[in-house]
């Protein structure tokens, strides 16, 4: 079952569709390209929100707008929750997990890596048991030295990959380390809009075979309460 493990479909609650129409363009494109089950996964900024309960009734107003109506009907509601300082000491932070399962994807600084980082990703899968998803791991590579990527890769995390990564030379050699090397990947598309930040699927099934994408798209189940 194609799964999109990374996108902003839902309407008007992040930088991701604007608006209802844009959200079922979004997801239609989506369904065409072969995609089959939606990790919606809506920014999530510590700082800038009241609650996780806040966070979450929006998230659900959003949802509500486009549940009946979407071509794709089985959507996971999940968080792109960005990595702060104190975060796993947030109160229900771990209800930000992808709905139903106990995955949570988490986004790293872009700047340069501090220890923290790490204790904050540590943090929030010892003490909740939940299994941290590392979002685009590919796009650190300009901000990390090699020592540190490679620590960020020894990690248990399951590391989500965007779809376009294989069009960039260095992130293309990484990816196909990943690929290689472990079982814990996911593919996202981490699609934003319909024009500069679309969906990519078409993209990814020209750079891999589809029995990758099928070890992408086992993830969510194993991960599912
Ligand atoms: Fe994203």
């Amino acid at each position: 079952m194609m799964t999109e493990y990374h996108c902003h479909i839902l309407p008007g609650i992040d930088d991701g569709a604007k608006d209802v129409e844009t959200s079922l363009a979004m997801i239609e494109m989506m369904k065409e390209q072969g995609v089959e089950r939606i990790v919606a996964t809506s920014h999530f900024y510590a700082h800038r929100e009241k609650s996780v309960a806040e966070f979450m009734k929006k998230r659900q107003d959003a949802f509500e707008k486009i549940k009946d109506k979407s071509p794709i009907k089985e959507i996971y509601l999940g968080a792109e929750v960005a990595i702060e300082h104190g975060i796993s000491e947030l109160a229900d932070i771990e209800k930000l997990a992808v709905e139903g399962t106990r995955m949570i994807l988490l986004e790293l600084p872009y700047r340069a890596y501090s220890k923290w980082m790490s204790e904050e990703i540590y943090n929030i899968g010892a003490e909740f048991k939940l299994k941290v998803m590392l979002a685009h791991v590919h796009r650190y590579l300009e901000y990390y030295s090699k020592e540190e990527l490679e620590g960020i890769l020894s990690t248990k995390a399951v590391m989500q990959i965007n779809n376009e990564a294989f069009s960039n030379w260095k992130e293309k050699k990484l990816v196909k380390r990943v690929i290689a090397d472990e079982k814990r990947f996911a593919f996202g598309s981490d699609a934003h809009n319909t024009d500069d930040r679309k969906p990519n699927w078409d993209l990814l099934k020209k750079k891999v075979m589809p029995d990758v994408i099928e070890i992408s798209d086992r993830i969510l189940d194993r991960y599912m309460l």
